[in-house]
């Protein structure tokens, strides 16, 4: 293949070093930044006198036409180009002729790269943003329908006190809301540095504008240090452990869907078109959906590392290495975005069984605290408070019966300060709202839960 770049050489290269060079197959899905980057390029050229301003507009025009032929399908981006950079300026000089080889003035595909990169890294915050939002809402819609349905809380997997499932799914809202404000923190710091304009690494020897080529596109300033500008790839790093962390809430939820899912919880059904069955056993209804977002969670992790890998020890300034970090961000973007997606129509369809979370938070002695803080109200001190309840707890445990089953006589064993009124302290539904503290599980609480959510979304 000839190249644009054959400057001192032949510009002739072996096959595998086309093949090993190439990265057109990855960075083809920049050809809309790509395009958006070199419109606000010849732009300036032409403001600040560097190329014709007749020459700038055919460039745009033509500019404009690869675009939406590309987006048509009238063009096809040539698989033996060596990447979308060099295609775009090939078609636009074989469209437009002598004026399509200005644009390349006061440009390096360094900085090119750069500025196309974090134009997409952009853009993709914004649409991952957007699919939070609306998994927060379905999240926020989901426990305001299930704020009276009790299921038992865990600690170490193990009955520890009971909850509502609504302040169970507000706890992964809380999440998203964590995920969604590292999102805008990543995008604002990227905003901040246009790259382009620090060329092949040094700057250049024309009097561009990189302020205004930067605000064409959307940014608030420029890189300060042209070396630092082309080989800077934090933002990659930044994102891409934003979604790392997205994966963890989600691979976390999808661990809980699936053991929900299971006869052994049997807390939550999936509608069949969100389960798959198997070739053999006929009985099967997976939640497939469930696991492959847990099991996605994997190449997420994959990707930041192996970018952090890519970056490690990496000299001033670019260095081809660098071409290998855009395959991890992509496939960490798509995988997100279909995880979030699926997501939101899950948590969605999901049926709620509340019978079964209820029968389940009956089981293991939930309501032991609530026995204690009964007595603490009573006038005794928590500490011994949480040795009578163990206490009663264990007689129970030897007795074959709950908390509230005992009989009030053989309460009294244990503290002449219990009374009749302890049954209705130790119903589930009664545990649960007096956990009214802020940020508890009672129904008044979550329901603020609910709203601060809600408020947000407004914003
Ligand atoms: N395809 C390259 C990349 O993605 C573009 C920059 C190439 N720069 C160079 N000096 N060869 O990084």
């Amino acid at each position: 293949m000839d190249k644009l770049w054959a400057g001192r050489t032949t510009g002739t290269t072996a096959n595998l070093v086309d093949e090993i060079n190439s990265s057109i197959a990855v960075d083809r899905r920049l050809y809309k930044r790509d395009i958006a980057g070199s419109i606000a390029h010849a732009k300036m050229l032409a403001k600040q006198g560097i190329i014709p301003e007749s020459d700038a507009e055919l460039i745009i025009q033509g500019l404009e036409g690869i675009e939406a032929d590309i987006t048509s399908g009238a063009l096809e981006i040539d698989p033996s180009a060596e990447d979308i950079h060099m295609f775009v300026e090939k078609v636009l000089t074989d469209r437009i002729g002598d004026a399509g080889k200005m644009l390349h003035t006061a440009r390096s595909r360094n900085d090119q790269v750069a500025l196309d990169t974090k134009l997409y890294c952009i853009e993709e915050t914004d649409i991952i943003n957007d699919l939070l939002r609306e998994l927060l809402k379905v999240l926020a819609d989901k426990a305001e329908q299930t704020l009276d349905v009790i299921m038992p809380g865990y600690t170490h997997l193990q009955h520890a006190q009971p909850v509502s499932f609504a302040q169970h799914l507000m706890a992964y809202a809380m999440m998203v809301e964590r995920d969604m404000s590292r999102l805008s923190d990543c995008k604002k710091r990227m905003l901040e540095r246009s790259p382009i304009g620090a060329c092949a690494l040094a700057g250049t020897t024309f009097d561009i504008d990189r302020e205004y080529e930067a605000s064409l596109l959307g940014f608030n300033g420029i890189s300060m240090n042209s070396m630092d500008a082309v080989s800077d790839r934090d933002h990659f790093v930044e994102l891409m452990s934003a979604l790392a962390i997205i994966m963890i809430h989600s691979s976390r939820l999808s661990e809980e869907i699936v053991m929900w899912a299971s006869s052994e919880f049997g807390f939550v059904q999936l509608p069949d078109e969100y389960t798959t069955g198997s070739s053999i056993m006929p009985q099967k209804k997976n939640p497939d959906v469930a696991e492959l977002c847990r099991g996605k969670t994997g190449r997420v992790y994959g990707n930041l590392m192996s970018l952090l890998t890519v970056l490690k020890g990496l000299p001033l300034a670019y260095n081809k290495d660098i071409q290998e970090d855009k395959e991890p961000l992509f496939d960490s973007v798509e995988t997100v975005k279909l995880c979030i997606e699926a997501f939101i129509e899950m948590v969605d369809v999901m049926e709620v069984n509340r019978e079964n979370m209820y029968e389940s938070a009956k089981q293991g002695y939930v309501n032991a605290t609530d026995l204690a803080d009964y007595l603490v109200v009573k006038g005794m001190a928590f500490r011994d408070a949480y040795n009578i309840a163990g206490q009663t707890v264990s007689y129970c445990v030897g007795r074959g019966c709950a908390l509230e089953e005992l009989p009030l006589e053989e309460f009294k064993q244990f503290s002449t300060l219990i009374d009749e009124d302890v049954y209705q302290r130790l119903a589930l539904h009664t545990c649960v709202e007096k956990r009214n503290s802020a940020g508890g599980t009672s129904s008044s609480s979550v329901m603020k839960q609910i709203e601060y959510i809600r408020k947000l979304l407004e914003q």
